[in-house]
């Protein structure tokens, strides 16, 4: 019966960091692998993380089953953060269960939303390629809409189509900000109109926020979450701590549903829970326990807001660096200064992404998708020189 299992295709990325690692050139670059990186190319742990693993390494006295919904306390002090102080919860209408990363909280959202009644789910593209592969596990039908506009800004034309040609039964997947793989964000007068638009049309938003802190600043990066939870009855949540908090590997995630009332939401999260029982039954806790220790003190919190700061002023700095040289032969490098977070696409075609790694060593995804971390004030000119010699 196993032989009708076919062989699927090998993770490409996964592929490109074998040929990195097996490349012997000093000089070489990666921009493939989607982690921070610091100007030295590493990817620590933050010092606030260590400090609390250290705590829960001599404080944890039980490693019994947590429950479907996780560690509350995590999702709980993640409140303020993601929904503003005042009142987090909307009086109650917002509530939230952990979940193993933003993958496994995506993966909740959808299927939630399909238990609810939602066949079509619309999303701007290019995505993060897992997003299609869920919709697809998860038999929801994917209706494409064209993200980005010629001239490197949201394309909100296509955006206001879709929403007014959607169909009752229909939601809209938006990423909260620092857009994976293009880096080009709404703005908050864009979110406004967004808000207006779901309000208007009655879709339902699931919000993507896998980078809140990386962009523009905590605030600023939920600008557009916190305008939907604001005036809309509904809306689900997908969240990761992996990139903002560099616990990638420990899998720490959040999903949160907005609903019309307490009682409501309550019903919701009980879908999520039987949704986590029948699949990870219930989150890996470590990483989440970490995470509540430095939200739930606050010089640790200090701490890893300081730290969560350099990373976003690096990003920020090799963006500007990117963006004051102009071009790169036949590439405009100047809207890279106006995006945000880790990721920006390159109209390169495949032989320019081959000519790239063969006779420069900088590696990149098949997709011209670039991770700016993987740049530092040391190898830019580097990378825009070689950039100039494939595409010139
Ligand atoms: C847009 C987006 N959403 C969700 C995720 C999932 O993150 P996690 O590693 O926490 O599962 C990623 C990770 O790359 C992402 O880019």
């Amino acid at each position: 019966m196993l032989d009708k299992l076919e062989q699927q295709p090998a993770d490409a990325l996964l592929a490109l960091i074998k040929l990195f690692e097996a490349d012997p050139r000093s000089d070489k670059i990666d921009l493939g692998v989607g982690v921070y990186r610091t100007a030295d190319g590493a990817t620590p742990v933050f010092t606030s993380i260590k400090a609390a693993e250290a705590r829960l390494v001599a404080e944890q006295e039980t490693k019994a089953y947590l429950g479907p919904e996780g560690d509350m306390g995590f999702v709980h002090a993640l409140m303020p953060h993601i929904f503003g102080g005042g009142d987090p919860s909307h009086g109650g209408r917002i509530e939230g269960m952990q979940t193993p990363g933003g993958t496994g909280a995506v993966r909740i959202a959808v299927a939630m939303a399909k238990k609810a009644g939602v066949t079509r789910i619309h999303m701007g593209t290019p995505s993060w390629p897992n997003h299609a592969q869920i919709l697809a596990d998860t038999g929801v039908e994917m209706v494409g809409f064209s993200h980005a506009a010629a001239d490197g800004s949201t394309d909100m034309e296509a955006l206001r189509t879709t929403l007014h040609n959607a169909q009752p039964g229909d939601a809209v997947l938006l990423h909260g900000c620092c857009h994976n793989p293009s880096g080009i964000d709404y703005t908050p007068a864009q979110w406004d109109e967004i808000v207006g638009l779901l309000e208007e049309t009655g879709v339902l938003p699931i919000v993507d926020l896998a980078y809140q802190g990386l962009g523009v600043g905590m605030d600023e990066d939920a600008y557009g979450t916190r305008a939907l939870v604001a005036r809309l009855p509904e809306a689900l949540i997908a969240y990761s701590c992996d990139k903002n908090f560099g616990l990638y590997r420990d899998r720490v995630g959040a999903f949160y549903a907005l609903t019309r009332d307490a009682a409501q939401t309550t019903a919701a999260l009980s879908n999520g829970h039987a949704l986590a029982r029948a699949s990870w039954s219930m989150p890996p806790d470590h990483g989440a326990s970490a995470v509540r220790m430095v939200l739930t003190d606050a010089a640790l919190t200090a701490d890893w807001v300081a730290e969560l700061t350099s990373m976003r002023t690096r990003i920020q700095q090799v963006r500007a660096k990117l963006a004051a040289a102009g071009s790169a032969g036949a590439v405009d490098l100047v809207p890279l200064g106006r995006q945000q977070g880790m990721f920006a696409m390159l109209p390169l075609n495949k032989d320019q992404i081959a000519a790239l790694r063969a006779d420069h060593g900088v590696y990149m995804a098949g997709s011209g998708r670039i991770n700016i971390a993987g740049l530092t004030m040391g190898n830019i000119d580097k990378f825009v020189g070689a950039l100039a010699a494939v595409s010139g």
